[in-house]
């Protein structure tokens, strides 16, 4: 028997229906929250959680920090969908498997997905703490063969060969520096590239040369196959990594990358991120 290579449109169906039967929400932004970002959901007024393992077909969370709740709430008076927790191809999950919340938020209404991650700093101008709207990626698993779209392609969701030249929301990117300007973050407020590495291990110094000199400018293990499954179905995304540490690219350097300083610098710098998310809600064209 061939290997599965996706859910069936049922299976989407089923898991969106469960949901619009459940709850009242019908929300048009989905909020994906990185490690350590999860605090944005408290916020959530009128909330209705879902635990991961009670959706029928959906996923399961493994990694610390990443807690596992489906959130439907107000925030400000704007209802979304928020997932604290999200699903990485280095938990053993094919890619299909870590996009699938994104077309059950397609197929239960929402229009724009905002997507939030914890990465490492390539760029020597970057500092830990700064928050870097993705205006492109380098999709390295991806440039091998490693695309949440491979396998049969189903029409309903796109087509079989989706550009991803505009796939990063110019007037989305656009509004939230005007937000962060506003805000007063105009200097912690970046724009560069991200590229996605299969993870669990952090980068070595050789490959953190080669990915800066590739021209990336943060690297993360994720983020990357959502927005490619969400701009296949014309969602409209905007992504922000916090930079929680700066790769380290020297020999002589006795510091390393670990996810307890990746969590802790996600608490601090995690509040600046609620504000400037919520604002930018306020302002979102919602369609
Ligand atoms: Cl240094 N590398 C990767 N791949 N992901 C990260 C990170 C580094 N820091 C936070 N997330």
């Amino acid at each position: 028997e061939r290997r599965r290579t996706g859910y069936t449109y049922e299976e989407y169906k089923q898991t969106a229906d469960w949901l619009l039967a459940k709850t009242k929400y019908r929300p048009s932004v989905a909020i994906v929250l990185g490690s350590g970002l999860g605090g944005l959901a408290d916020f959530l007024e009128n909330p209705v959680v879902f635990k991961y393992t009670d959706i029928p077909n959906f996923p399961q969370s493994t990694v610390e920090g990443h807690a596992g709740q489906l959130m439907f709430g107000n925030l400000n008076g704007k209802p979304c969908v928020c997932m604290k927790g999200r699903f990485h191809m280095y938990e053993g999950h094919p890619l299909w498997k870590v996009a699938f919340p994104i077309r059950i938020f397609f197929l239960m209404g929402v229009r724009t997905v905002l997507l939030t991650n914890a990465a490492g700093g390539l760029n020597k101008e970057y500092k830990v703490g700064d928050l870097m709207i993705i205006k492109d990626h380098i999709n390295m698993p991806g440039l091998v063969g490693q695309n949440p779209l491979t396998g049969k392609n189903d029409e309903r969701f796109g087509p079989r060969f989706p550009p991803l030249s505009d796939a990063y929301d110019k007037d989305l990117r656009k509004l939230v520096l005007a937000v962060g300007q506003e805000l007063g973050h105009s200097d912690i407020m970046k724009e560069g590239v991200y590229v996605s590495v299969g993870g669990p291990s952090y980068e070595t110094i050789a490959e953190c040369k080669f990915l800066s000199r590739l021209g990336a400018d943060a690297v993360g293990m994720s983020t990357v196959p959502e927005v490619i499954v969400a701009r296949h179905c014309g969602m409209r995304v905007l992504a922000i990594s916090l930079i929680t540490n700066k790769v380290v690219m020297d020999y002589e350097s006795n510091t390393t990358a670990n996810h307890e300083e990746v969590l802790e610098t996600g608490k601090n710098s995690s509040k600046v991120m609620e504000k400037l998310v919520t604002t930018l809600l306020q302002r979102i064209k919602h369609n």
